[in-house]
């Protein structure tokens, strides 16, 4: 059976607020289009995923969505519906499923519980028990409602698509808001099976807080370590955690050879699998030359942000003779702290000699470690 995924993203997100269309704004720095996309088209039983936008939403689209494979996208029109419609014209395949953009997160096993109903029905709608009392407004509370025999209708739908291309054809009343509705009016059976919470629709400004602290906590604890080495050539200062600190002797270095933000910044990108500081700035590249470290673990930072990942702490140990770290210590806390937008107690900066041995003990060299912890999705 040939699926395809038809996820409508033509709304104005109105009632959600936020300056832009809801499907656009980023949860855990991403887009919602885009976790709706990615958990319908990443499951095995979608075979393509096709996208229906406003006029004029082109490019946002095009931002939320590079590098995935939604073909071309399909405009939508005034109502829902109308944007289901355009979307039943354009695509192929034996079956659909319709899913709102403003619903980002749908767990695999509601897709296949909706795909197994489909061998014995026209349609599948995900469903949840209403567990609040119900009651009528009527200037105060009035009577309340059996809630009995009544349930919470979701998406993702499936359908046959013939079938809901008939029943759409067949439709005359106003607008409906899903297509069960439809597919039912034109007497045909849609099962219910269960649905998930997870699958929740952002509808009002609450609804993007509740998702942000869902995705919070399903982030998973990563570590990464940085190390760097910087030997002492010419006349100081140096630059050590972001502070200049008076030093006889300067650190050479293609950029400004501070090694504390270096194995930070390193630390950083390691937790997150992001490669290393010469990865990302490449010595070989005239651009760094003399660089202000702190670019490059404002850099790693921004990077794991955009990533959704959430930095805990970062701890630095600066392994040298001299100079004495300690009277510059909390200086160093608080600007590294503000490079990588952190707390100044989710920073931590310690030192140590070698009791004279190796090339720090020596006086060649300065050498930091860094661990930092974070937080990111899967
Ligand atoms: N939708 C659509 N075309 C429309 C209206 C809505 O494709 N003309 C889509 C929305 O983008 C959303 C889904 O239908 O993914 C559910 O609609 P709703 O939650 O009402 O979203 P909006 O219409 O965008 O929000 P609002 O009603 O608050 O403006
Ligand atoms: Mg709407």
């Amino acid at each position: 059976m040939a699926t395809t995924a038809l996820i409508v993203a033509a709304g104005k997100g109105e009632r959600a607020g936020g300056g832009m269309p809801k499907q656009f704004r980023l949860l855990g720095g991403k887009s919602v289009l885009r976790w709706a996309v990615e958990s319908l088209g990443g499951h095995p039983a979608v075979q393509s995923t096709r996208i229906v936008i406003a006029e004029g939403q082109q490019a946002n689209a095009a931002v939320a969505l590079e590098g995935l494979d939604v073909g071309d996208f399909i405009t939508g029109g005034a109502t829902r519906a109308d944007s289901v419609r355009a979307g039943l014209a354009a695509i192929h395949g034996d079956a659909v499923l319709v899913h709102d953009a403003a619903r980002p997160f749908c767990p695999p096993p509601v897709i296949d519980r909706l795909i197994a109903a489909l061998e014995f029905f026209e349609g599948a709608a995900p469903v949840l028990p209403i567990s609040d009392t119900l009651a009528r407004i009527d200037g105060g509370l009035s009577d309340p409602v059996d809630r009995s025999d009544l349930a919470r209708v979701q998406t993702p739908q499936a359908f046959q698509l013939a079938a809901l291309r008939s029943a759409y054809a067949q439709w005359s009343g106003p607008s409906p808001t899903d297509e069960t509705t439809v597919v039912r009016a034109a007497g045909m059976t849609v099962a219910a099976v269960a649905g998930d919470p997870a699958l929740e629709k952002l509808t009002l400004p609450s609804d993007f807080v509740r998702a942000e602290q869902w995705l919070a906590g399903r982030l998973i604890p990563r570590t990464g370590m940085g190390f760097d080495v910087h030997a002492f050539a010419g006349g100081g200062p140096i630059l050590l955690g972001g502070i200049e600190i008076p030093h006889e002797r300067g650190l050479a270095g293609h950029s400004d050879a501070d090694v504390a933000l270096h194995a930070i910044t390193d630390a950083l990108l390691g937790a997150a699998g992001l490669g290393d500081i010469g990865q990302h700035f490449p010595p070989s590249d005239a651009r760094w030359k003399g660089a202000d470290s702190a670019m490059f673990l404002a850099h790693a930072a921004g990077l794991l942000r955009e990533r959704g990942a959430a930095i805990d702490h970062v701890d630095c140990t600066i392994v040298a003779e001299a100079p004495k770290v300690a009277p510059y210590r909390d200086a160093m806390r608080a600007r590294i702290a503000q490079i990588a937008g952190l707390r100044v107690d989710q920073v931590s900066v310690k030192a140590t000699t070698t009791e004279g041995l190796g090339f720090a003990g020596r006086r060649e060299g300065i050498a930091a470690q860094a661990v930092a912890n974070i937080r990111m999705g899967l």
